[in-house]
């Protein structure tokens, strides 16, 4: 069992890089299965969930090397479209792969993902749209059946409600369907921009992507291609709330500003003064944040669910009062009990928590998911003495060797295993 060991209150300083987008590179690499030859992907963080994502290309027969941040996907064999189980389990969002299988073989199979630490994660929005591009599919026993009689075919899909993962899958499906999809009250987070970049070279014909109307022109085929992954806003957004809870003056490079717009206007209504330049921000934060006005999370451009955790956590040890309103996810507070062995005061009401700045002490504590796992950390950097945060595996999902990225700012952070 491994653990980060963090002595806290020290004021954070210097410059840091956020890594590639986990959001981002999850769905390009399923789309390489849709190019067969061999893409090149840079930027690639070393994250479990990357590592998750090779293992089901090399089960579907492409060849995977990695030298670096650069991954190369060799797409020329694809033969099955058997997603096996424990992939499933590990990362919910493999359901991406449906549709660039779907696309490529035109057969898919795969366990329904069941709930997980954020609540319930149904798929029904992907089947949906799968099935309205032309897919047949069955459940037995909890496995997904999918196959295309002919060849999938262009249609209108409206979201009733824009998911990420569905726009993305429908997105992936469409590319080398016969016609024209267009798909209505699409997710319009920058990662799907990134995709639909990427979809692009590789030869398909996406446009709309970053507004609620996506609009996919079939292709025969697509050729391989290179891409660079766009930097991680919410790894950016985990660092500068990292130095507004600690204190300091830092920057955080590689990352579109505008991406973090509502993130950045809490910071300065706390009280962090912040400079925003071409792909960098300038934080300097007296390490005492304030309360600030009603963080409701909601689609992007709305405050990000992803960033509720560590936000919470930088206010929680500040002084004031803020309201946070979680609705993307029913279950998203379990960060909340164990920042509450922090000293954290934070009232829980349904989707409603009433954080009152309380000093935090260091405290044992677990990592209860990925964003929750961060809060902690950005807790135990606030904190008076030292804590320890366990369970990495959460926090290794989606953060490149946290503990790195945070002793280059000069914090007290040290993995043991
Ligand atoms: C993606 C992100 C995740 C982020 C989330 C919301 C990736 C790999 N993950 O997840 O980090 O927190 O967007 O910004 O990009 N829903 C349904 N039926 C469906 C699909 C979704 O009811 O078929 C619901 C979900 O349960 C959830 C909400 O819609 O309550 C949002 O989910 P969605 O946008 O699909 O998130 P993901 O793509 O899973």
């Amino acid at each position: 069992m491994s653990f980060f060991e963090i002595t806290g209150r020290r004021r954070l300083s210097g410059s840091i890089g956020a890594h590639g987008a986990k959001n981002s590179v999850l769905p390009i690499l399923a789309a390489c299965v849709l190019a067969p030859g061999e893409s090149v992907i840079e930027n690639c963080p070393g994250l479990s969930d990357v590592a998750a994502t090779v293992e089901i290309l090399r089960g579907l027969g492409c060849r995977v090397g990695r030298e670096g941040d650069v991954v190369t996907v060799d797409a020329a064999c694809v033969e099955g479209g058997v997603i096996p189980e424990h992939l499933m389990r590990e990362m919910r969002s493999s359901v991406i792969f449906l549709g660039a299988v779907l696309g490529r073989v035109g057969r898919a199979q795969m366990c329904y993902p069941g709930g997980c630490e954020l609540g319930p994660r149904p798929i029904d929005l992907h089947l949906d749209a799968l099935r309205k591009l032309g897919a047949e599919i069955r459940e037995e026993e909890g496995v997904l059946h999918c196959r295309v009689p002919d060849r999938l075919r262009g249609c209108r899909l409206a979201l009733p409600f824009p998911s990420v993962g569905a726009t993305e899958n429908a997105m992936l499906a469409a590319c080398t369907a016969r016609g024209v999809t267009t798909i209505t009250g699409a997710a319009c987070e920058p990662e799907i921009e990134d995709l639909q970049i990427f979809l692009n070279k590789l030869g398909a014909r996406v446009h709309g992507a970053g507004t609620p109307v996506v609009t996919v022109e079939g292709v025969e085929t697509l050729h391989p291609t290179r891409h660079r992954v766009m930097g991680d806003r919410i790894v950016a957004a985990t660092y500068l709330a990292a130095v507004g809870a600690a204190g300091g003056e830092a920057e955080v490079t590689g990352v579109d500003p505008c991406h973090l717009a509502t993130v950045l206007e809490v910071l300065e209504q706390a009280g962090c003064s912040l400079k925003s330049g071409g792909h960098s921000v300038r934080i300097c934060s007296t390490g005492r944040l304030r309360g600030v006005r009603p963080i409701r999370t909601a689609p992007y451009p709305g405050f990000p669910t992803d960033a509720q955790a560590v936000t919470m956590a930088a206010l929680a040890g500040g002084e004031g009062t803020t309201v946070f309103e979680e609705n993307i996810f029913q279950s998203r507070y379990r960060h909340v009990s164990e920042l509450a062995r922090m000293g954290a005061d934070i009232r829980l009401t349904g989707r409603t928590a009433i954080v009152t700045g309380a000093p935090l002490h260091g405290a044992h504590v677990c990592s209860t998911d990925l964003r929750g796992g961060a809060a902690l950390v950005v807790a135990a950097l606030a904190a008076e003495g030292t804590s320890r945060v366990g369970e990495l595996h959460h926090i290794d999902r989606g953060y490149d060797h946290l503990e790195h990225a945070l002793t280059q700012l000069g914090a007290q952070i040290e993995r043991i295993n």
